[in-house]
């Protein structure tokens, strides 16, 4: 018998790679924002009395950095009392919570990858609306699984891999950010590792998912530029700059090191690590070959 899951946010990215990649253990009952605002605790409890889901993944979240700087309310909105809403309706009704967090959380002073345990402390509104969503789960639902996650990118909605490709099919020259180093994350493997943790119902806490390696964000244009061209979807020659974030000012500051230790989570949930220009390979060849080349 299939295990009904409640997947919030539908209309992003990670969502999408979830309903691609679900398991046929579960059920899923996608719900985007016009049929479930998370922010609305009775909406919320009304709807998971509905579906009576034995797990819900927690896939909705304000995700524009630099406009959360001046948009505080509304990523607090999603990020915190959302999650909050989220795991006391689980409580309540017995539901499995899984929620995904961000590496910005922490602030990128360290050297080597941040362990699950690190201390947090997110030098902008989007990383602070974050951690305080992680934050209400855990007081809320300490059994909750939280997955910290960075650098998400897929063939849907918008990302760093797609803007690069419109881009460097439009431009001879880009300048990207070469001083702030991390890992790139294919939502299609996340979806992957989120099925794994869905099967393992005796998981809780944090875990940190990105691919494995390490790249400035520079490294990863090069990358795109280059696995774009060898996959035929790119063809015109472009010069890729390398400057500081010092001459690419944003209104949120991020962190210069962000990446995250993964060590942990590929042991429980039994996954090999794939190395993130593997997983990009992948990615631009599924771009390619399905019925999204709105590059
Ligand atoms: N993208 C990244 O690089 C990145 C990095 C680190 C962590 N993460 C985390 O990964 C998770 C998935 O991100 P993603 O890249 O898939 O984001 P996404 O593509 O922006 O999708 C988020 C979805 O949540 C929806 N949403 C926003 N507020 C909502 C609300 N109050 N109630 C219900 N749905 C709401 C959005 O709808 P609208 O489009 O209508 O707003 C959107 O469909 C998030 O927790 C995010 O914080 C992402």
């Amino acid at each position: 018998m299939q295990e009904k899951v409640v997947i919030t946010g539908a209309g992003g990215q990670l969502a999408s790679e979830l309903l691609r990649y679900a398991d046929r253990a579960f059920c899923c009952v996608p719900l985007e924002r016009a049929q479930l605002d998370i922010g609305d605790a009775r909406a919320l409890s009304d709807r998971l009395q509905q579906h009576a889901p034995r797990l819900v993944i927690n896939a909705a979240a304000y995700t524009a950095v630099d406009a959360a700087e001046t948009d505080a309310d509304a990523a607090r909105r999603a990020n915190e009392l959302g999650p909050a809403n989220l795991a006391r309706a689980c409580r309540q009704q017995g539901i499995r919570l899984m929620h995904v967090s961000t590496d910005f959380v922490f602030d990128g002073l360290a050297s080597r990858p941040y362990a699950a345990s690190a201390p947090t402390a997110p030098l902008g509104e989007y990383g602070r609306s974050k951690l305080a969503g992680e934050i209400a789960v855990r007081e809320a639902l300490p059994d909750a699984l939280i997955v910290r996650t960075g650098w998400v990118y897929s063939m849907f909605g918008n990302n760093f891999v797609k803007t690069m490709l419109r881009l460097m099919a439009q431009r001879d020259e880009l300048a990207v950010v070469a001083d702030q180093v991390g890992t790139p994350t294919w939502a299609a493997g996340l979806a992957r590792a989120l099925w794994a943790a869905a099967a393992r119902p005796q998981l809780g806490g944090i875990y940190h998912w990105s691919d494995a390696g390490v790249c400035s964000w520079y490294d990863f244009a090069v990358a795109i530029y280059e696995e774009g061209c060898a996959a035929g979807l790119l063809q015109r020659p472009v010069r890729i700059r390398p400057i500081g974030s010092d001459e690419y000012p944003t209104a949120a500051r991020r962190p210069a090191y962000s990446v995250l230790d993964k060590t942990g989570t590929w042991r429980d949930l039994e996954l090999e690590p794939v190395h993130w220009r593997q997983q990009l390979r992948a990615m631009l060849a599924q771009y390619r070959d399905g019925s999204h080349a709105d590059v």
